[in-house]
């Protein structure tokens, strides 16, 4: 079961067959001192997700945390997150999976049956991505990006709504799939990379553009559709009292009215 790595990726790799959680190994780390590693576990037995909920982690997926200092302010951390979520889907996408974002960082695949599962939904989801930092005001001290992919997994060992590289293709080369989402994060956000192809990739592979959306943000809910993203990854939503710039929140997309 456990992933042999050769990375020829910008990272170093630590291995475990089972952690509670990559991303917490990954903040010792950080305490540490340590840059540029990304700790990938088999299984993980606390996994986190977003809105401190569970992340179902079961041995076969690709549970991965990737720590990195980048030398710019905490403002800017969203489009790490996107540049991930990009860096996801076209890994899904070479592997032969009709993977979409939804913003800002969940990788879905459309239902395929009759379009839609027992609760209604039309689209299931394969990735989440956790981010988490520290820093002051113009500078992160540390990048936590904490990547989920449910891969060479039973679909019935995740939550409902879920899916799995094994549900839609097959089981994969975990290792070959993480170093490509690696090289193509450390492409995408590299010394000298333009924040603004992150955001014409993320648009290229966006399931939320053009849609119905309900956005729970720490303040309020904002209903209209999605128009597009704009840096540092914030989504622009069109409501009947005109265009608002959602910077983070909880995006739902709504059936067409
Ligand atoms: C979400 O969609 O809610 C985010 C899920 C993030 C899961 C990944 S798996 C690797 C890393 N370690 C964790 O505990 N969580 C993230």
């Amino acid at each position: 079961a456990a992933i042999e790595f050769g990375l020829d990726a910008p990272y170093r790799i630590e291995y475990h067959d089972r952690l509670p959680s990559t991303n917490d190994r990954a903040r010792e780390l950080a305490a540490d001192g340590e840059e540029d590693v990304v700790v990938v576990a088999d299984e993980q037995t606390g996994g986190r997700g977003r809105l401190d909920r569970e992340w179902r982690s079961p041995a076969g997926g690709v549970w991965a945390s990737l720590l990195v200092r980048p030398r710019r302010p905490p403002a800017e951390v969203p489009i790490y997150t996107l540049a991930a979520a990009v860096a996801v889907a076209r890994a899904a996408r070479e592997a032969g999976v009709d993977a979409r974002i939804k913003w800002p960082n969940d990788v879905l695949v459309a239902a395929e049956d009759d379009g839609r599962d027992d609760a209604g939904r039309t689209e299931r989801k394969l990735s989440g991505i956790l981010t988490e930092m520290e820093g002051e005001a113009d500078r992160v001290s540390w990048l936590v990006v904490g990547i989920g992919v449910n891969a060479n997994v039973d679909a019935d060992a995740l939550p409902p709504g879920a899916t799995s590289l094994r549900a839609e293709v097959g089981d994969v080369d975990r290792r070959v799939f993480l170093q490509r989402v690696l090289e193509r994060f450390a492409e995408l956000t590299g010394e000298g990379a333009d924040p603004s192809d992150i955001l014409d990739a993320w648009r290229e592979y966006a399931a939320t553009l053009g849609r119905r959306v309900r956005v729970e943000t720490p303040t309020e809910t904002i209903e209209g559709e999605a128009v597009d993203v704009r840096l540092p990854g914030s989504l622009v939503v069109r409501t009947d009292d005109g265009e608002r710039v959602v910077s983070a929140g909880d995006c739902e997309h709504l059936r067409p009215s």
